[in-house]
């Protein structure tokens, strides 16, 4: 109760348009203002800014922040700068991760074959240009190679039992030149070889009708010769950046700290093409808010506002900072708030999600705070599209604070300024902050 009292006064304050409290309220309201108005949760709740949130998404959304571009590096620049001007002293983790190029051209002839081939590149496949006999090399086990020599020759592989790239490091130890794949299942799927490697020859994957004909074809001319060429290929080093800043407990009597650390985070990247307002520089600019509004407040527990980088990689800058915490850190770290995608006026409700869509302290503490602010909890489900995963699977109690359903300009070029809701960022933000506050601030309420 005392904290709707908090949201209702909050309101007030600040001009918000929202529908009157009802009559209760109204009158638990008026009896407690000057309570409510000394509580420093209230003027916590109060200093939190839509439009610095929304000014900070602008500048942060005027380019696409793709991990290990420039653009990324002045994002991170960025970043650092506003958690240093709040006073913090930040940490910018830089980690490296395999960037890839796709091809431009992708060729497969096959003599005498005269059905039309639509070949695929797989991830990691190398450029090259290669001629030399077709051989069946079934699924490309060692044990289905150990009569074969392949020297010169390209190998025909089906999918299945082992990975791409087993059975192409299998074949090119045999000598085989290049590597035709194809599908063991009807559809269309993204192959990968999974990372660079210097065993790998060029590569095309073809779909099951295609490589079955091709099995057909090469039975009828068991010495059909094919030319493969990829051109355009390329995998190289990069680096993206994690950028964390920290608030250490800063109670009066060092006997009421605990050892505890709560990470709130975001992730600073986009995809390419997208200027990625919503996703995420809305959970960045959310992060920056939260980091600014805390830092004056004594808290006894530890808080580290993270933005990662690397996210749409495929969580990289968050595995990494997971994989480099210390047990001691693991154990330490009771919750990771993790924002993405906060701000949107085109998406849906207000959802948590956790990896193994059980409640845990981060959806019961936001809960608890949703409750308080605007009467009901926010619901949660299963989720696992973001950086919350990491810490999920290192046994922190994680959870996705997201809209639902996504707006229609998730990864789109449209992801724009403009999409932006102020009421919804200051919503989500009035949430994670009441939840933080509660849990590193707990015993200032147990008078
Ligand atoms: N913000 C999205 C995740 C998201 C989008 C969750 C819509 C729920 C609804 C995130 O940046 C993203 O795009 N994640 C990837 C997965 C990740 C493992 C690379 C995705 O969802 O494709
Ligand atoms: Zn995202």
């Amino acid at each position: 109760m005392k904290n709707t009292i908090i949201k209702f006064a909050v309101a007030a304050i600040l001009g918000l348009s929202v529908i009157a409290p009802i009559a209760t309220f109204a009158t638990h309201y008026t009896s407690n203002q000057e309570e409510v108005e000394s509580n420093i949760e209230t003027k916590i709740l109060q200093s939190l800014n839509a439009d610095s949130m929304y000014n900070n998404i602008k500048t942060l959304a005027k380019t696409p922040r793709v991990a290990g571009t420039q653009q990324e590096d002045a994002a991170v620049a960025f970043i650092k700068k506003q958690f240093e001007s709040y006073g913090y002293k930040t940490k910018v983790q830089a980690f490296t991760f395999n960037d890839y190029t796709a091809p431009h051209t992708i060729g497969l002839e096959v003599e005498r074959f005269s059905v039309k081939l639509d070949p695929q590149a797989l991830e990691y496949s190398v450029s090259g240009k290669v001629t030399g006999e077709v051989i069946d090399a079934g699924l490309g086990q060692k044990k289905d190679l150990e009569q074969m020599d392949l020297t010169g020759k390209i190998a025909l592989l089906q999918r299945g039992v082992i990975s791409f790239k087993e059975k192409m490091l299998n074949v090119a130890a045999k000598g085989a030149i290049g590597v035709i794949f194809f599908n063991n299942e009807p559809g269309n799927i993204m192959g990968s070889l999974g990372e660079p490697h210097e065993g790998f020859v060029p590569s095309v994957l073809l779909t099951q009708t295609e490589g079955e004909t091709m099995i057909s074809h090469i039975k009828k001319y068991p010495r059909a010769v094919a030319s493969l060429k990829i051109e355009g290929a390329k995998s190289e080093k990069n680096t993206s950046h994690n950028v964390i800043a920290t608030k250490k407990p800063n109670v009066s009597k060092k006997a009421k700290e605990t050892h505890d650390i709560v990470v709130i985070s975001a992730h600073h990247d986009s995809v390419a093409g997208a200027p990625g307002a919503n996703d995420d520089a809305s959970g960045t600019a959310m992060t920056l808010e939260l980091a600014r509004v805390m830092k004056a407040i004594p808290t006894h527990t530890e808080i580290r506002f993270i933005t990662f980088g690397a996210e749409e990689l495929g969580l990289l800058g968050s595995t990494h900072y997971v994989e480099h915490l210390s047990k001691g850190e693991i154990s330490r770290i009771v919750a990771n708030f993790n924002l993405d995608m906060v701000g949107s006026k085109d998406a849906g409700d207000l959802i948590l999600q956790t990896v193994d869509n059980k409640p845990n302290l981060v959806t019961e503490l936001a809960q608890e705070a949703s409750t308080d602010l605007n009467g009901e909890p926010t619901p949660y489900n299963q989720g696992e599209n973001s950086d919350h995963v990491p810490f999920a699977k290192a046994g922190i109690p994680a959870a996705l604070f997201i809209h639902n359903p996504a707006e229609p300009w998730y990864h789109k070029p449209e992801d724009s300024i403009d999409k932006i809701s102020k009421e919804k960022l200051k919503d989500v933000s009035e949430i994670v902050t009441l939840a933080v506050m509660n849990q590193t601030r707990r015993e200032y309420y147990a008078k």
